[in-house]
């Protein structure tokens, strides 16, 4: 072949490879060649995109098909791994395919080929066959990196300063290292992590985008590393890093002010890998060689916010030119590094910023900001002053009955920001190592204007796609919603907290139970809650109880309350229902029994009646608080919840294929139910606790017999009725309450208890100007004082569990238990409480679900959108005669099948695509239009 056939051939394959992957894009099949509706997209990796710190041996893959032909099913999938992105055909390049393989899976595929090593890049794409004898072309190709995987692999040291004022509230140090790379970069990746938490520069630069790394685990047992691609920020010659760390949760002040949890000393270990275009790697490690030094942080603290002295910032520190010659040696420790484990869960970023509503004086002369939303994060400034100057930032969610300022809820915690100016520049400042709960900001020391070009607030929590959205023709039910994910937002920094401004901001077990499934509506939890009950197990004693908090910094006895601790079986069954997530069931499984053995061995005759509980905490109490006629006997409650663990446990049993524990777990269920009945039951179906949560656990967790249900469900209502319609259920009988409703019957009185607008109630908190969810359902009473300063969040998640009913009811999104993940999906809207539309959508593995419906003068209007790859069973309902779907009678629509009458309602079965119903509707319930 001369040069010029050469040429030709080589522009003739360009050409084929452009129009191919011109084909690609636009969706023609490149094995067929005729266009498909069908497409391949969205690939994830152990539910991230393109993940760099995979340590799963078996890592999971999941894809969604994209097409908008309706009835779509996936029949057959191929997998092909490789080492090189471009071409992932080559033998030579092939790490493992799956052949084709026939199955209707598209979410948790395992990666079934050879074992993975460290650090190996794996890219990976797919291609699929649907119902409609089609194939996809293949889907772009993604990737996924290893982590390290062994212990061996982390050949840098833990380095400490010497310093004696290296101690809890003291100055951050910065540790540096300046470094020649002698080649051409191809890539460059770190791998770090810290005792405390750190922030880490390369040549002048922040690494990432994270914030409060490592994150918060049981660090002894567990102690992530994070992994970042840092390729752009070093080049070839002289290069520098730095690292700054502060206290955070290893050894800052917990709850009663205890510290040094996990340690008393910070540390660093830092690795960089950096691989030439030679192919040489170097390393560059924390050890003797680096040098320390403090700098402008003077202190750090979750709980009282941060000290910065700006006149001792070492301008260029981490970069090469700087001269560290009058900083510190650090010294070694030899820690064993058998507790890394890569990053599995979302990391903190910053999200939402808010700018200043007004700035306005107290009548207290304080001068206060408002930035109009309760959120978690920090304020950033642009301000000017002069030289040696301090500004002061105090936070505080609320205002007083008289508008001044309100920080005694906030207890011990500080929450304040000292800034020293170093000269008269306009200088921007945001906070390191801390986060406050707040609304207001109090400025002191500045006199200056201050406006929205100099102040902004940002929000910061785990880094969580919204997945849903829900709202309704009410607009406070709209702000009700506002108020539930904010509440989600603020309190999932890291691990579910209780509350993030007053001295606790802990993974409390009872408060991440009851929001638990309504968090997986509104936002991506499956890595967040995966992460936390791997701590769960880690922190769970060894005869199976669980602390009140998770990672646990409490003493040893502060385990074991019924309501709490059963998040150890809640929380992996809410996972799997909404993700169909095995693994996380697998993974939790031995957990799950140790709980339900605990209680085991702590009973009876199947009778849980020992023990410290919470009960049912801060229901409504009347005027007098433990006398309130609301209260439910706590061994009731401890009872019902054994139950329900041991229920889920059998579940969990079922799905794993543990067919001898299901039967040892169900007769143990028979016996605890049976206990239950004995104990706290009449023979007629009265509960000892005439309350609104001992019926609604009795019923939730079906503890009844049949026979007893629907008049324990009437006692419910006449109990709610005789509260003229209010809710006195407290964090355990909150979540299901309105299920229980709806499931009898009555949901009617389910949207009565969420309209109503007066104390106590979900509306009484928005009507009295809340932007989160309340601790308390009076946080302010009716006559505008406050609840007790001791216990008084304005940011707490637990009574934001109606958001689940909202979305399974009001809009009618939900998921069959027998087929989970959304993969068979019930479409079962409940119109009612006056509302003329509702509309809720939610992101799942398989695509977007909706459901939205209008009431226009008995015209009743749904829209669905069902995902491919998905079917679902839509319940209309109160329906007359004529049905149409796109306008024409539904049952000539060949895509809608099983149509049956099931008393006011029809249903029917429905594949994937868009549909839009229309009927005329029959009134039923005092409620609807
Ligand atoms: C927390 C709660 C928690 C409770 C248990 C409180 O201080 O803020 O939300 O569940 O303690 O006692």
């Amino acid at each position: 072949m001369n040069y010029i056939t050469k040429k030709g051939a080589l522009q003739k394959a360009c050409l084929s490879i452009v129009i191919l992957f011109f084909l690609q894009l636009k969706g023609f099949s490149q094995v067929q060649n005729v266009p498909v509706n069908l497409r391949v997209d969205n690939l994830i990796c152990e539910y991230k995109i393109n993940p760099i710190s995979v340590d799963a041996a078996n890592p999971r893959l999941s894809w969604k098909l994209i097409t908008t032909d309706r009835n779509i099913e996936q029949t057959a999938y191929e997998i092909r791994v490789g080492s090189n992105a471009v071409s992932l055909t080559k033998a030579k390049d092939i790490i493992w395919t799956s052949g084709k393989v026939l199955s209707d899976q598209s979410v948790h595929v395992y990666y079934g080929g050879p074992t993975l090593t460290s650090r190996q890049k794996c890219y990976w794409q797919v291609r699929v066959w649907n119902n409609k004898n089609q194939v996809s072309p293949w889907s772009m190709v993604n990737f996924w990196k290893m982590g390290l995987l062994k212990p061996t692999d982390w050949t840098a040291k833990w380095i400490q300063n010497t310093y004696q004022s290296d101690t809890t509230g003291g100055p951050s140090p910065m540790f540096r290292k300046a470094f020649i790379l002698d080649h051409k970069i191809r890539a460059a990746h770190l791998y770090i992590t810290a005792h405390g938490v750190f922030e880490a520069q390369i040549n002048g630069k922040r690494v990432g985008n994270d914030y409060f790394t490592p994150g918060w685990t049981s660090y002894n047992k567990r102690l992530q590393y994070q992994v970042y691609d840092v390729t752009s920020l070093l080049k070839k010659g002289d290069n520098a890093t730095g690292v700054t760390l502060g206290d955070g949760w290893y050894r800052g002040y917990t709850y009663n002010r205890r510290k040094d949890v996990y340690g008393k000393k910070l540390a660093l270990l830092y690795q960089l890998e950096v691989v030439y275009t030679n192919g040489k790697r170097q390393i560059i490690s924390s050890d003797k060689s680096w040098r320390v030094a403090y700098g402008p942080i003077r202190s750090s603290s979750f709980f009282d916010g941060e000290v910065y002295d700006a006149r001792k910032e070492k301008a260029g520190w981490s970069e090469p030119t700087y001269r560290n010659l009058t900083w510190d040696t650090v010294k070694t420790d030899e820690t064993i590094k058998d507790n890394l484990i890569a990053t599995s869960g979302p990391t903190v970023k910053k999200h939402e910023k808010f700018l200043p509503l007004k700035v306005f004086n107290t009548p207290e002369g304080d001068r206060v900001v408002d930035f109009g939303q309760n959120l978690v994060g920090w304020v950033q400034f642009k301000l000017k002053a002069k030289a040696g100057d301090t500004i002061k930032l105090f936070h505080a969610e609320v205002l007083d009955q008289k508008g001044n300022f309100y920080t005694k809820n906030l207890r011990t915690a500080k929450q304040e920001i000292t800034y020293v100016f170093k000269d008269d520049s306009t200088t921007t400042f945001e906070p390191h190592f801390t986060f406050q709960g707040f609304r207001f900001l109090k400025v002191v020391g500045y006199k200056g204007p201050l406006d929205s070009t100099n102040l902004a607030a940002y929000a910061l929590y785990s880094d969580m796609a919204q997945t849903g959205k829900f709202s309704t023709s009410n607009p406070l039910v709209n702000q009700l919603q506002h108020n539930i994910q904010w509440g989600q937002k603020g309190n999932f920094i890291d691990v579910p907290t209780d509350c993030p401004q007053r001295d606790e901001r802990m993974g409390w077990t009872g408060d991440a139970q009851a929001f638990c499934r309504t968090a997986t509506f509104n936002m991506d939890v499956a890595g967040f809650f995966t992460k936390w009950l791997k701590d769960l197990s880690a922190d769970q004693h060894k005869d199976g109880a669980v602390p009140y908090v998770i990672p646990n910094v409490l003493d040893s006895v502060s385990a074991a309350a019924s309501g709490w601790s059963d998040v150890a079986t809640i929380a992996p069954w809410n996972i799997y229902l909404a993700y169909g997530d095995k693994q996380v069931l697998q993974q939790q499984y031995e957990s799950m029994k140790a709980w339900v053995g605990y209680i085991q061995q702590h009973s009876r005759n199947y009778l849980w009646d020992t023990g410290n509980h919470f009960g049912d905490w801060l229901f409504y109490a009347g005027t007098n608080y433990e006398d309130g006629a609301a209260l439910t006997d706590k061994n009731l409650i401890a009872q019902a919840f054994y139950a329900y663990s041991t229920q889920l446990l059998i579940k969990a049993g079922k799905v794993l294929g543990r067919s001898d524990d299901v039967q040892k777990y169900t007769l143990l269920l028979y016996n605890i139910k049976k206990a239950f009945l004995a104990e706290y039951v009449t023979p007629n179906g009265r509960m000892i606790s005439g309350t609104q949560t001992s019926y609604v656990l009795a019923l939730n967790f079906d503890m009844l017999p049949e026979n007893l249900r629907e008049s324990a469900a009437k006692r419910l209502v006449h109990n709610i009725e005789d509260y003229d319609e209010h809710i006195t259920t407290g964090f355990l009988g909150t979540p299901y309450i309105c299920h229980v409703l709806s499931r009898f019957g009555h949901t009617d009185i389910a949207y009565d208890l969420l309209m109503k607008e007066s104390y106590p109630s979900w509306l009484y908190p928005v009507k009295n100007g809340a932007t989160t969810i309340w601790e308390r359902w009076d946080g302010i009473k009716p006559d505008g004082s406050f609840e007790d300063p001791e216990m008084n969040s304005f940011n707490h998640y637990a009574y934001g569990a109606i958001g689940d009913w909202m979305y399974r009811v009001i809009a009618g999104i939900n998921t069959d238990e027998g087929d989970p993940g959304f993969h068979s999906i019930l479409i079962a809207p409940r119109p009612g409480g006056k509302l003329s539309s509702a509309q809720a959508e939610l992101e799942t593995l398989y695509g977007k679900v909706k459901s939205a419906w209008s009431i226009d003068n008995g015209t009743f209007t749904l829209d669905v959108i069902v995902p491919p790859n998905t079917t679902a069973t839509v319940l209309l309902p109160s329906v007359t005669d004529q049905i149409t779907e796109g306008g024409v009678d539904i049952n000539t629509v060949k895509d809608i099948t099983d149509i049956k009458k099931t008393g006011h309602d029809a249903q029917m079965s429905i594949g994937s695509g868009t549909y839009h119903f229309v009927y005329t509707m029959k009134t039923y319930g005092k409620h609807n239009n």
